[in-house]
């Protein structure tokens, strides 16, 4: 594969896990998921992690998986890569594991003495990522090898961080989000 298509395709299988953590950002507040309970004196995840943003967030991924197989051939033919469908599998997967690494991350940030909404470098960008890969590889198996190629993961690895960093940025100058991370 050119470099070009795996780019294309890192970000077209990825699009629902990206998804639920700005779906989440613009729908957040509300009950927190851990009912306010703390653990050894710290909460367990803190209230940035909420009811109304977790479903919000898994809803709006599978609701983009579910639209780019709509749009699937027009898009083959548009950036002139074969470019993959999504089964009912992998539409849930991708964003329930998208937002399960955004909670387990909370939750180490927590165990670690973070503060809500205190940085973690590389676990903020790359927790979703891997829980979400991981759950689909669990939930899709077959799908998951023909799709994630070496290649593929390697995109995905590298350019997800900066995507990352840029989407909260922009998050942070409209004001959405406390934190520029
Ligand atoms: N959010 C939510 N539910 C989630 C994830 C996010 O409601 N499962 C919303 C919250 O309003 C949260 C915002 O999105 O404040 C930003 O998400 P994130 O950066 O993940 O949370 P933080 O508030 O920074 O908290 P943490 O330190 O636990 O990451
Ligand atoms: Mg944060």
């Amino acid at each position: 594969m050119s470099l070009y298509a795996t780019v294309v395709t890192a970000m077209w299988v990825m699009l629902p896990a990206y998804v639920p953590n700005n779906a989440a950002v613009l729908a957040g507040g509300g009950a927190p998921l851990d009912g306010g309970r703390t653990w050894g004196g710290r909460r367990i995840l803190g209230d940035g992690k909420t009811y109304r943003g977790t479903l919000f967030g898994v809803l709006a991924g599978f609701a983009v998986a579910a639209a780019l197989d709509v749009l699937q051939r027009a898009a083959i033919s548009a950036f002139g890569v074969s470019l993959p469908w999504f089964p009912f599998a992998a539409m849930g997967a991708l964003p329930a594991g998208a937002m399960l690494g955004d909670i387990l991350a909370s939750f180490v940030k927590r165990r670690t003495g973070r503060e809500r909404g205190a940085s973690f470098p590389l676990l903020d960008q790359l927790d979703f990522v891997v829980v979400a890969l991981a759950v689909t590889a669990v939930a899709a198996p077959a799908w998951f090898g023909d799709t994630f190629t070496l290649d593929v993961l390697l995109a995905i690895l590298v350019l997800t961080p900066l995507l990352h960093l840029l989407t909260n940025a922009i998050a942070y100058q409209f004001g959405l989000k406390d934190e520029p991370w």
